[in-house]
C-alpha cells in the first residue's frame, strides 16, 4: 500500500482586494447558485445551459468546453458537463470538477457552505475556503488572475497552500 494517501490537507486563502469591473452578462445559472446560498464563483464563466430538477435538486450544467485554470500554481478542471444534487448550502454527488494534487486529478464530490466558508470535499478529505474568494467567476485559462496581473504582490495577496502526507 505504498501509494495510499492517508492524509490529505488543503488550505487556500483568497483575498480579493480589488474588484475588476464585470464585463460579461451573467447567465441565470449563477442566480440559481445564489438562490441556494452559494457564491457565483463556484462556476467559471462560460456556462451555456443548465437543467435543474426542482423536486430532487439534481442538476446538469454545460460549459462551452472543458475548462482548466490555475490559481497560484494549482490546477482546477471543470468538464463541459457537470452534474450533482443541490440543496441549500449543500451540493453533493458532484461529477465533473477536479483538482490536481501532485500528479493526481482528484474529483471534488461535495461542496458545502458553512457560515462564511466553502468546504470542498474530495471524498477522503475536505478543505475550507473563505466565501469571499468566490464572489467573482474565474475565467477558463486564467482563473482569478486575468485582471490583477500587476505589482508582483499578488502572490502575497492570493495564496494557495497544499500539503499532503503519503502513508505506507
Ligand atoms: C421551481 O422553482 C422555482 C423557484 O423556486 C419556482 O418558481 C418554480 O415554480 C418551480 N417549478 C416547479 C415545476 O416546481
Ligand atoms: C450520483 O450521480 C450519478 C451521475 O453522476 C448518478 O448516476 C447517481 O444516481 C447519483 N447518485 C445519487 C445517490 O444521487
Amino acid at each position: 500500500m505504498a501509494s495510499s494517501i492517508s492524509i490529505f490537507f488543503i488550505t487556500l486563502t483568497l483575498l480579493s482586494t480589488t474588484t475588476p469591473s464585470p464585463t460579461t452578462t451573467t447567465p441565470s445559472v449563477y442566480k440559481v447558485l445564489e438562490s441556494f446560498d452559494f457564491p457565483i464563483g463556484l462556476l467559471p464563466e462560460g456556462v451555456t445551459t443548465y437543467q435543474l430538477d426542482n423536486t430532487t435538486g439534481n442538476f446538469i450544467v454545460n460549459l462551452d468546453n472543458d475548462c482548466t485554470f490555475t490559481i497560484q500554481g494549482y490546477q482546477l478542471k471543470y468538464k463541459s458537463k457537470i452534474t450533482g444534487t443541490i440543496s441549500k448550502d449543500v451540493i453533493k454527488n458532484i461529477s465533473g470538477i477536479q483538482v490536481k494534487i501532485l500528479f493526481f486529478w482528484l474529483s471534488i464530490v461535495e461542496v458545502v457552505r458553512v457560515d462564511d466558508e466553502i468546504q470542498f470535499s474530495v471524498g477522503i478529505a475536505s478543505a475550507n475556503f473563505p466565501v469571499d474568494g468566490f464572489y467573482e467567476c474565474p475565467q477558463c485559462g486564467c482563473g482569478f488572475d486575468c485582471v490583477n496581473k500587476v505589482k508582483g504582490e499578488i502572490g502575497f495577496k492570493n495564496s494557495v497552500f497544499f500539503s499532503y502526507l503519503f502513508g505506507n
